[in-house]
């Protein structure tokens, strides 16, 4: 799961992911990762916290972390919450670049439309909750394509 400062999406998706493996019984992992480093080695945003714990989540355990490049061996999907997100995602990824493994997470919801997750950094609470419900969906689509 991959956002741009992996601060408020993505760690969102990160565990909102886990919470349904966890519930299917799947031998998933998952993890997440920001296209920045800004803020490499801090928690979750705590609104993000926040909403997380309101849904039975939670999130304060995780640590920001970069995308790498060696992240597109090492992961059989990789989901990005927005266009920008994914030009990032095929620059550090140079030659390991692999299209296939690359989704819109929103395109599970509605195939083809390209929407974004949009960006909560600068919004309300309001505004998280309404990310969460957006990957919510995304997440339980990717349980129902995926586990056997
Ligand atoms: P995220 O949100 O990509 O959902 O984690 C942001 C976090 C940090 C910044 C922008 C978006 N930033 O500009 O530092």
């Amino acid at each position: 799961m991959v956002c741009l400062g992996n601060i408020c999406r993505s760690p969102l998706a990160q565990g909102i992911m886990w919470n349904k493996i966890a519930e299917a019984n799947l031998d998933w992992e998952v993890d997440s990762a920001g296209t920045n480093h800004y803020q490499t080695g801090e928690p979750p945003h705590h609104l993000s916290q926040k909403v997380a714990l309101q849904n039975g989540i939670d999130i304060c355990d995780q640590c920001c972390r970069q995308f790498v490049r060696e992240d597109m061996l090492r992961f059989d999907k990789i989901y990005v919450m927005d266009r920008e997100n994914y030009q990032q995602v095929k620059k550090i990824s140079g030659n390991l670049w692999d299209e296939s493994k690359v989704s819109l997470l929103l395109n599970e919801v509605e195939p083809g439309k390209n929407k974004s997750v949009p960006d909560p950094w600068y919004g309300q609470e309001r505004d998280y909750h309404d990310v969460y419900k957006m990957i919510d969906e995304a997440c339980s689509r990717i349980v129902e394509r995926y586990a056997e």
